[in-house]
């Protein structure tokens, strides 16, 4: 019997069209021996402004020689779930690491940032709750909190007020109420103000939920993140945070009290049906939690970094939305393709920025992502300045 053929790829491929054509369409490039703020991309040498190795830490030595000794003693994988017979102690060891950088009482190791978020959320939340979500939550937080059942409120990006009518509004007709939040916002770089959401939250009995990936390592005086900055350690009822950006490894982790991971370690579905973390890469975040701590000049340098890219750029006559000092510098462009364009004429001239579209940002403001790293030489940031200037034609 002959089978028809398959609709598939005639399908995908009018799908493939249309996303070329609204300039949406996203291609994989290949990135490799990082070293000193560049990376070999597609062939070529560029300035890595694009990644999130704040700290530069990812191309570190002494971390792949942390990561190198375990794996010679303990091979490459967990080889199962942690629940089953893939816990080792060095996931404990970093686990109880982190929980004292983040004065929380627990943490749990996840294997990316992006399950943590969907099996947190999912976890403490279902039908009857409520989570209200910051409008502009990276992917991850929107995923989990889809994936929660419970009603989802977004309100307008760091609007302490607008939060506040809508829990006065409703929250009493719902069982929990979860308040989720980035600490640094991935694509725009500024803060939560943490110190005024807590009381706010407590006065409705909603709980706090702050994702820290890109505060964690680089923002507070030890690098504790947004909850050291502003002062609210112990007073957030889950933070989560990741450790393959400032930290240069993978994985993510959770903190809060003893119940909440207990709960997680029961309920969590990213956490429990799936394969624990290499201990190699747990050995490497301790070394680079280590040097993290001892090594503070590394979150002084990504500060002056992003203070003089904001005045180099300022100088040159652009408007960078922003907290002077925030590691995380955003150009906004507006059109999807004219900003892919602009990160070709910047890699043309050796430097790597990200170029960030729909569905990532709200549509019409697709813009260049630009990420300091505390091993940027500072001539590197000047000239990128003036070469993005030049692009801009706006000099
Ligand atoms: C705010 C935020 N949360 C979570 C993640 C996901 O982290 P991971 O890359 O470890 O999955 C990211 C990464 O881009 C992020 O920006």
């Amino acid at each position: 019997m002959t089978l028809p053929p398959s609709t598939m790829s005639a399908a995908l491929d009018e799908e493939l069209r249309a996303l070329e054509t609204a300039g949406l369409k996203r291609a994989l490039r290949q990135a490799q021996q990082r070293r000193a703020g560049t990376v070999i991309f597609n062939g070529e040498r560029v300035a890595d402004f694009a990644s999130n190795d704040y700290l530069g830490l990812a191309a570190d030595p002494r971390v792949a020689r942390a990561a190198w000794a375990v794996l010679q003693a303990e091979g490459t994988g967990a080889a199962a779930a942690r629940l089953i017979s893939g816990n080792h102690p060095i996931h404990e060891t970093l686990e109880h690491t982190l929980a004292r950088l983040k004065q929380v009482d627990f943490t749990l190791l996840y294997p990316s940032g992006y399950m943590a978020n969907v099996g947190v959320i999912a976890a403490l939340a279902d039908h009857g709750d409520v989570i209200y979500s910051d409008a502009l939550n990276h992917a991850s937080l929107i995923d989990g909190c889809r994936l929660s059942r419970a009603q989802v409120r977004i309100f307008p990006h760091n609007d302490l007020d607008a939060l506040s009518a809508m829990l006065e509004a409703e929250r009493a007709s719902f069982r929990r109420a979860l308040i989720v939040v980035e600490g640094v916002f991935s694509m725009d770089g500024d803060m939560f103000p943490l110190d005024r959401l807590v009381p706010l939250a407590r006065r409705h009995q909603a709980w706090t939920y702050v994702d820290d990936a890109h505060g964690t390592g680089v923002l507070g005086a030890t690098g504790a993140g947004t909850i050291e900055h502003f002062g609210v350690d112990g007073q957030i009822d889950v933070v989560v945070g990741t450790l393959g950006k400032a930290l240069g490894t993978v994985g993510a982790y959770v903190g809060g009290s003893q119940e909440l991971v207990e709960l997680l370690v029961s309920r969590s579905r990213s956490f429990i049906f799936t394969t624990g973390t290499p201990p190699a890469m747990a050995a490497a975040t301790l070394e680079a939690l280590r040097i993290a701590q001892v090594e503070g000049w590394r979150r002084d340098a990504v500060r002056e970094r992003a203070r003089r890219l904001r005045q180099r750029l300022r100088e040159g006559g652009l408007d960078v939305p922003g907290d002077a000092e925030g590691h995380i510098v955003p150009v906004i462009i507006g059109d999807a393709k004219r900003t892919m364009e602009l990160v070709a004429n910047l890699r043309r001239r050796g430097f790597l920025v990200g170029g960030v579209r729909p569905p990532t940002v709200p549509p019409g403001t697709s813009r260049l992502r630009i990420s300091l790293s505390a091993v940027h030489p500072m001539e590197l940031v000047d000239t990128l300045a003036a070469s993005l200037c030049d692009a801009l034609r706006v000099r």
